[in-house]
């Protein structure tokens, strides 16, 4: 790692902390000098990196929402692509083929069907989807599938999320974001309490016992006071869980008004909620997002938590979606355009639909899982070891220094954890860890975005 001033990093990520956040890496074009093209070239490295793990996630994409929401940044469709449901799920049936010999006996330790919104797709499409994976793939017998929805749908069609309880999910996960009316219209939201109730009382019928609710904050025009109803609202309703989210304005329909949120604004929020729901028995260190009720369960699902603490790989399948090998990343097609044209073509050549796919040098594949240990605030030392088969502390060994002397991590357990102030300047606290090109590019910005 070459030397630089991290003192200046530390600033610099503190300013653009808007970006330094646990998405890695900071653009979409970072990687680009690591590039790679071609079908045979794409499935040539795929096999060969995943020749070096026995185990790893999946997680399937399904961008249908019936329209975007203003904040929103994943890979979702609605307009004409809304209707090309059937189309999609076929092209995803063939993709999911295409990893059948690759992926062969790997132990499969997590799930998610994710989005946009897997539920607006018919059962029979989301028991077609998940049989077909259980099918071509081994999962463990102890994991757990987990499915996104959102209240609107849940709140419709009862019928639909008891079959998908019975088709085997069981853990549901949906976005209230905030119960402020105001804000929602802004954002061309669809939500109320009648929604939501019924919303809860559909998941609790169908026999979920693991329902996790999303909130939002690091809204322009969303106060404190705001926040705090939208949480003492979303505990009255009994979830398991609950998982915060700063918005991340790369790439949304209110990017401009980022500049505008300051890091002051956002750790407020942060620090009201996190003392409120603690309080209220939903626990989380402090510096996590996702707050449980139930003792020992992080809250998140397999697929997000063994990435998050073991940097397990894994594939991701359908529009957009991202992958993360031993060491390689891959976007879907579609990640960019946000759009189903080109993911559609490569699936009819009988192409992998990959946008993007880079080989990584072993400095950003770490970049990438220890960015991510972020969610949770904290580095667990053995899992980065079993990893990388390289020690942390030595590796980080300057990094380290610096931040114990700032006094922003402690180190317990063979874990090292983000103290208060490290969590509430973790933009800075982040780039450590980065890549010497991340550093540069990083330091080299003027804009957010
Ligand atoms: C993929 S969405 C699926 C949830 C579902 N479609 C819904 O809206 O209820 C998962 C969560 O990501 C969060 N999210 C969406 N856009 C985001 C952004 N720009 N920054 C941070 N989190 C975001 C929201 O809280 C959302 O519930
Ligand atoms: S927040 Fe959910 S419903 Fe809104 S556009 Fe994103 S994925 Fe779709």
């Amino acid at each position: 790692m070459k030397k630089v001033n991290l003192e200046e990093l530390y600033e610099k990520g503190i300013k653009m902390h808007h970006i330094t956040n646990t998405a890695y890496p900071l653009r979409p074009t970072s990687f680009l000098k690591y590039k790679i093209t071609g079908n045979n070239e794409t499935k040539e490295l795929i096999k060969k990196d995943l020749e070096n793990v026995d185990s790893l996630s999946l997680y399937v994409h399904v961008p249908f929402c019936q329209s975007r929401c203003k904040f929103c940044e994943y890979a979702v469709v609605s307009g004409d692509d809304y209707n090309k449901k059937e189309e999609y799920v076929k092209a995803l049936l063939k993709e999911i083929d295409m990893y059948k010999e690759i992926i062969g006996n790997k132990k499969i330790l997590g799930f998610d069907l994710g989005g946009g919104t897997p539920t607006q797709l018919e059962t029979e499409q989301i028991r077609i989807i998940t049989e077909k994976l259980h099918e071509n793939f081994n999962f463990d017998s102890n994991t757990e599938m987990s499915i996104e929805t959102t209240p609107v749908v849940a709140a419709k069609d009862p019928k639909k999320i008891k079959d998908i309880y019975d088709i085997g999910y069981r853990r549901i996960s949906m976005g209230i974001q905030t119960i402020n009316a105001k804000l929602l219209e802004a954002f061309g939201r669809e939500g109320n309490n009648n929604i939501y109730e019924n919303a809860i009382k559909n998941i609790r019928e169908a026999g979920f016992k693991k329902l996790n609710i999303d909130l939002m904050y690091g809204f322009l025009n969303q106060d404190i006071e705001d926040f705090k109803n939208t949480l003492e609202y979303t505990v009255k309703l009994n979830p398991e869980y609950i998982t915060l989210y700063r918005n991340r304005y790369k790439g949304t329909k209110i990017a401009q008004e980022a500049e505008h949120v300051t890091l002051k604004k956002v750790n407020d929020q942060y620090k009201l909620a996190h003392k409120f729901l603690n309080k209220q028995g939903f626990i989380a260190p402090y510096g996590k997002n996702t707050f449980s009720r139930l003792k020992g369960d992080y809250g998140t699902s397999d697929y997000l938590t063994k990435r998050v603490i073991e940097g397990l790989p894994y594939i991701g399948m359908g529009l957009g979606a991202q992958s993360y090998g031993y060491k390689y990343l891959a976007y879907n097609e579609g990640a960019s355009t946000k759009t189903l044209q080109n993911y559609f073509t490569k699936i009819e050549k009988g192409e992998f639909p990959v946008q993007d796919i880079y080989p990584l040098p072993q400095s950003e594949a770490i970049a990438k899982m220890v960015s991510v240990a972020f969610y949770f605030a904290f580095v667990d030392l053995d899992c980065f070891k079993k990893r990388f088969n390289v020690d942390f502390k030595e590796y980080f060994k300057d990094e380290i220094d610096f931040l114990l002397n700032k006094d922003l991590i402690e180190f317990k357990d063979n874990h090292m954890l983000v103290k208060e102030k490290g969590v509430e300047n973790v933009g800075g606290v982040i780039p450590m860890f980065y890549s010497d090109s991340s550093r540069e590019e990083l330091m080299k910005m003027d804009k957010i975005f």
